[in-house]
């Protein structure tokens, strides 16, 4: 049965709602990630239905112009299970999305939901957490990002994502802790970065012309940290890397699409830079 909150208007939220969000993500056992819901209130539109207690739902929908919008932290509170809040969230993020294609990474729990408004299923991608058995071992084939950089960045991500993630770099730049690009004959090929959330440090993005790139954006990064951390990844052969450099595999998401196939030159896109961004 649906219920009225799930009619009602759908309220934009902001940073002041940072401990609702936290809040409503524990009560479906997320943890409590507060820098990345941070980043997430400020670079993204995040919505939310409220009901008489606190926050009841909530989604963030990142526009990177008309060809792709991506949809993240899509989660109902367990006292609305299953009464349509989470449809009509889904609803409202798709009609704002103005792009030909609204893309996401779906839990088990989030997949009947997007299978039922339309999405289809378009790959697969792993989480791998641990201490990174290759610490101290830096290959000395990357180099750190310089604000020179940028606009090669820029047009990289453009080319691989096929979106406009300027602004989302830009922000990006400020939130990550360390980022590294791999070059070709003078020109950038790749980048990586890395973020802090808590004791863990998430990779990502991973964006390189080849697997080895990839590895070594990643050894460089990963081997200057004490500490657990984490890489998502679609790719079989960097996830089985990851696994042999003590980095195990936690869970898998599915990656969903509505509309047009994912722009861009995904072959190239190994490490989402969050998943709720893509
Ligand atoms: C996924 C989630 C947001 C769904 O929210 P919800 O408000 O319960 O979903 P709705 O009531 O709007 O469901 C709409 C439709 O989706 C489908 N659906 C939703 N949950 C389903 C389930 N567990 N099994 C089968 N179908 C389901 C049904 O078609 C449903 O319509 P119906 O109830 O009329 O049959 C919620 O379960 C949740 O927060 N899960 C934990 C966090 C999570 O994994 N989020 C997804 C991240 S990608």
């Amino acid at each position: 049965m649906t219920v009225d909150i799930a009619r009602a208007p759908v309220a934009r939220l902001g940073i002041e709602d940072l401990a609702a969000c936290l809040d409503l993500a524990a009560d479906r056992q997320w943890p409590r990630e507060r820098r990345k819901w941070s980043f997430l209130l400020t670079m993204g539109e995040a919505y939310g239905l409220r009901d008489e207690h606190d926050l009841a739902g909530s989604v963030v929908l990142s526009r990177f112009g008309p060809r792709l919008a991506w949809v993240g932290m899509m989660l109902v509170a367990q006292r609305w299970n299953r009464r349509g809040l989470g449809r009509a969230l889904m609803r409202h993020a798709m009609d704002h999305a103005g792009a030909g294609t609204i893309a996401l990474y779906a839990t088990e729990s989030g997949r009947p939901l997007y299978e039922a408004l339309g999405l289809r299923v378009a790959g697969t991608v792993s989480t791998h957490r641990g201490r990174f058995l290759g610490a101290g071992s830096r290959t000395g084939l990357t180099r750190p990002f310089t604000p020179a950089d940028l606009a090669a960045v820029q047009r990289l991500d453009a080319e691989v994502t096929g979106a406009d993630r300027r602004r989302l770099l830009t922000g990006y730049l400020r939130f990550a802790g360390q980022v590294r690009v791999v070059t070709e004959g003078g020109a950038i090929t790749g980048y990586a970065g890395s973020w802090r959330d808590g004791e863990t440090v998430v990779i990502g993005p991973v964006i390189a012309a080849r697997l080895a790139d990839a590895k070594v954006l990643v050894t460089d990064i990963a081997s200057t940290v004490d500490g657990p951390v984490r890489l998502d990844t679609g790719h079989p052969y960097l996830a089985a890397w990851a696994v042999a450099e003590g980095l195990a595999r936690q869970f898998e998401v599915t990656t969903m699409v509505h509309g047009r196939d994912l722009p861009g030159d995904r072959s190239r896109l190994f490490t989402p830079l969050m998943q709720a961004l893509g």
